[in-house]
């Protein structure tokens, strides 16, 4: 196990053992060592890209926190703290970001705003991304057990320019739904289109 520790002001006083005992309460096992190998991931990406490393792993560590949280339970939540209806036209795979930082915040109490604000974009993306979110986003693709094709080749990109690779994860994403004929959401097209005026300037 990994012996690095994560400032307690950072984690709502939990160690990431703690953490990590709160998080196989919420994920099964395969979940589980995705978010490790993303929260290792996005430490490196950090350390490369001159990011708070600690920032970056912790939001990388939590970042799918709930996404295994029961679609009702999501659908009260957004009721409930009025988080807008029209994320209900969406889903889990939209919610867990967005929503999911309510359950992380009332779970673990972790509160650093810059973790919580990675973990709520790591979903759909955001036109304001940080170079913090881009980190945890990334790293969610490219994290070791990512072996399709696209996802080395973000890998490699990753190399070079952290904007670069994001595009490459955006443009399979976009592609990938239309495919689909699922709904886009209005933040990843935006997402899409600020990351390709920020790549060209
Ligand atoms: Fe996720
Ligand atoms: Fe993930």
């Amino acid at each position: 196990m990994n012996d690095y520790e994560y400032p307690l002001n950072m984690t709502g006083g939990h160690t990431r053992t703690q953490l990590l005992a709160l998080m196989h309460q919420r994920l099964d096992d395969a979940r589980f060592d995705h978010c490790v190998r993303v929260e290792q991931t996005s430490r490196e990406l950090a350390a490369q890209y001159g990011v708070d490393v600690d920032q970056a792993g912790l939001a990388g560590l939590l970042h799918d926190y709930a996404k295994q949280v029961a679609p009702a339970d999501f659908e009260r939540v957004i009721k409930v703290q009025g988080l807008g209806t029209e994320l209900l036209q969406y889903n889990r795979g939209v919610w867990h970001g967005m929503v999911g930082v309510w359950f992380l915040q009332a779970e673990t109490g972790v509160s650093d705003p810059a973790v919580l604000q990675a973990i709520r974009r790591h979903t759909t993306g955001d036109p304001e991304m940080t170079k913090l979110d881009m980190v945890v986003f990334l790293a969610d693709f490219i994290e070791p057990a990512r072996e399709l094709d696209v996802e080395k080749k973000a890998r490699h990109v990753a190399k070079k320019s952290l904007t670069a690779a994001c595009l490459v994860e955006l443009q399979s994403t976009l592609s990938f739904l239309v495919s689909k004929g699922a709904r886009i959401h209005p933040l990843t097209l935006a997402t899409y289109n600020a990351l390709v005026a920020r790549k060209t300037k």
